[in-house]
């Protein structure tokens, strides 16, 4: 059996999302759903429904202000914000561990994670030209599938490195040169499992290659740009270094500029410093 194969085989053998966290998702995907049966769903899991409401009380999401129940987060925030808190909320204990294979420390991933969530919404705010709902879920899901290799599957990813950096590929092109599969497309496997919505697994799987997405690229754009831009500020960078190239097509189609660029990193870096202690599962 191939390497991505025996990838592909174990991906189910991952742990399923928290049963509540499954349940706001797949209310949140059906319109005739209320916000109180998405709150009522959140409630009934008091860890997560703590975790939410530590992230929803970061500057990033509050303000100055003080949330003390879901149901007020929900009154700010709307039902789309709270279903992505709760998202979060239910994904980031698993990226608690080290990454083992892909030398990352604990909570590197968390912050890398949520510095593109944010950076692909600032970029978006300061082109003017809104994020479609979907924006911050996929950005912040973009690397799981390096979870799932790096801590599930124990892949050792110093030779994929070594390869790319021998051979001076990305760091993506190399891992599906020895696993035949790269961290994209396993991401996207793995939340497809979870019932996310396609435009979701779609931005995740082509992150790294946005021209290769059809239809609208706008998300994946967003999403490929705050990548480099939280990899740039060394984020999250791991066994895979820098070894990964942004596509001046994704730029060009975002008419973006240095000045934008530069102010969007500043914007990812400090609202990142005033969030990273309230980031669940990094206490
Ligand atoms: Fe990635």
């Amino acid at each position: 059996m191939s390497i991505r194969d025996q990838v592909l085989e174990r991906i189910p053998e991952i742990p399923a999302l928290p049963v509540a966290a499954a349940q706001v998702l797949s209310l949140a995907q059906n319109p005739e759903s209320g916000i109180g049966e998405i709150m009522a769903a959140v409630e009934h899991d008091p860890g997560l429904t703590s975790d939410v409401l530590r992230l929803a009380n970061t500057a990033y999401f509050a303000g100055p202000r003080q949330i003390a129940t879901l149901r007020e987060a929900g009154v700010l925030f709307g039902t789309q914000r709270v279903v992505e808190l709760v998202l979060a909320s239910a994904v980031f204990p698993i990226t608690k561990h080290p990454l083992e294979g892909y030398d990352l420390p604990a909570g590197q991933l968390i912050k890398h994670s949520m510095a593109v969530a944010i950076a692909s919404e600032g970029l978006a705010v300061l082109l003017k030209r809104p994020a479609p709902s979907h924006t911050f879920t996929a950005a912040l899901l973009a690397d799981i599938g390096k979870i799932v290799l790096g801590t599930f599957l124990n892949v050792d990813a110093a030779p994929i490195a070594e390869l790319a950096q021998d051979e001076q590929i990305s760091f993506e092109v190399a891992e599906r040169r020895i696993l035949g599969i790269d961290h994209a497309e396993v991401g996207a496997v793995l939340l497809k499992t979870w019932n996310l919505p396609d435009n979701v697994v779609d931005v995740v799987r082509w992150h790294h290659d946005p021209n290769q997405l059809e239809g609208d690229r706008y998300v994946v754009d967003l999403v490929h740009t705050a990548t480099h831009l939280s990899v740039g500020c060394g984020l999250g960078i791991g066994v895979d270094g820098l070894n990964y190239r942004p596509e001046p097509e994704a730029s060009a189609r975002l008419g973006l500029d240095h000045q934008i660029l530069e102010r969007a990193t500043c914007a990812m870096v400090a609202e990142l410093i005033q969030m990273q202690h309230s980031l669940p599962g990094n206490s």
